[in-house]
């Protein structure tokens, strides 16, 4: 597996057998911390960090992802970057690409990190765009293989808004053979591209991916029930719209009830209680979204272990 100097911007960069070979990484890497044991391959390695959004997860998974592995972190606020004053992406990346062995970016448009993994020597890791999360994906598909220890053939429901994180679980389900129903109300479905691209890799893992508009009906042979906001980072002034557009796609009690008695229920995080699932699913027995969000730090270092 040679993932030594490769950007990781979407799902789709990534071969079947490199996205198996990440998740299983990320379990190997939990492993050795729980057994106490030191894994040092960042020594004398540099990893810049670039978050235009918020993120609590992902920002401090990642540097904490680069120390435990050896290597320094170097923070960068956007607003005090030159970028802010007006400097181009491509200086910004050829500068910053030449000090660092690796930058690990959030931000809003897929465009401005191939724009800068084009003009970086240094490798460039997508931490969320408004198209993708892909280093959310790659530790959420360990999370689903710990719970049930294989992945190919299992059923995942996603229940909510078609947006960055469900692109990426599309991509790696149909990569991983993972069973995918995706329940959106009318006018939220994932965009066209992904859905096709999932089912172009479906074709050749045997996954089936499907959207399915009643959530009733998505959840009913699931193994595992996913949500996210309704409302991403950027989309606050559609916030009373989606509210009204997302009424029935709530995880809740009620409809857990219609699932398997071993269903089990995911999040990536920052939950919105009340909104697109209850406390009682999120803090009960069938919820995995804090073992999901530690498997984030592991899957963190398994990216970087692997392409530095
Ligand atoms: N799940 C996730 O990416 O969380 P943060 O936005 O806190 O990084
Ligand atoms: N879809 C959410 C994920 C946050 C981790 C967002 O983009 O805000």
């Amino acid at each position: 597996m040679n993932l030594k100097g490769r950007d990781l911007l979407s799902i789709a960069d990534l071969s079947r057998e490199e996205l198996l070979f990440l998740v299983k990484e990320t379990g190997r890497l939990k492993d050795l911390q729980r057994r106490g044991e030191f894994f040092r391959p960042l020594k004398n390695r540099v990893v810049g960090l670039l978050f235009e959004k918020p993120s609590t997860r992902t920002r401090c998974g990642f540097q904490t992802a680069v120390y435990q592995l050896g290597g320094e972190a170097v923070y960068m606020r956007p607003e005090e970057l030159q970028a802010s004053r007006g400097e181009p992406v491509k200086d910004t990346a050829r500068v910053l690409g030449s000090y660092l062995d690796c930058i690990v970016i959030r931000t809003y448009s897929q465009g401005y990190l191939e724009e800068f993994a084009r003009y970086s020597d240094a490798p460039v890791v997508n931490a969320l765009s408004d198209q993708e999360h892909p280093t959310q994906v790659i530790s959420d598909l360990y999370t689903m293989l710990e719970a049930k220890g294989r992945l190919e053939g299992l059923n995942l429901t996603w229940i909510g808004d078609g947006n960055n994180v469900c692109n990426s679980l599309l991509l790696a389900c149909g990569l991983a053979g993972v069973n995918l129903k995706v329940s959106c109300p009318e006018g939220y479905d994932p965009d066209r591209r992904f859905v096709e691209k999932a089912l172009n890799f479906a074709r050749e893992s045997g996954a089936e991916i499907e959207l399915v508009r009643d959530p009733r009906e998505a959840v009913a042979d699931a193994d595992f029930v996913y949500t996210d906001t309704w409302i991403s980072i950027g989309q606050e002034k559609e916030a009373e719209a989606k509210i009204k557009a997302f009424k029935g796609y709530q995880v809740n009690d009620e409809l857990l009830a219609l699932a398997k008695d071993d269903t089990l229920v995911m999040h990536c995080l920052p939950a919105y209680r009340g909104k697109e699932i209850t406390d009682s699913v999120l803090e009960g027995e069938r919820s995995i979204a804090w073992e999901q969000s530690k498997n984030k730090l592991h899957g963190a270092k398994a990216v970087l272990a692997s392409i530095l």
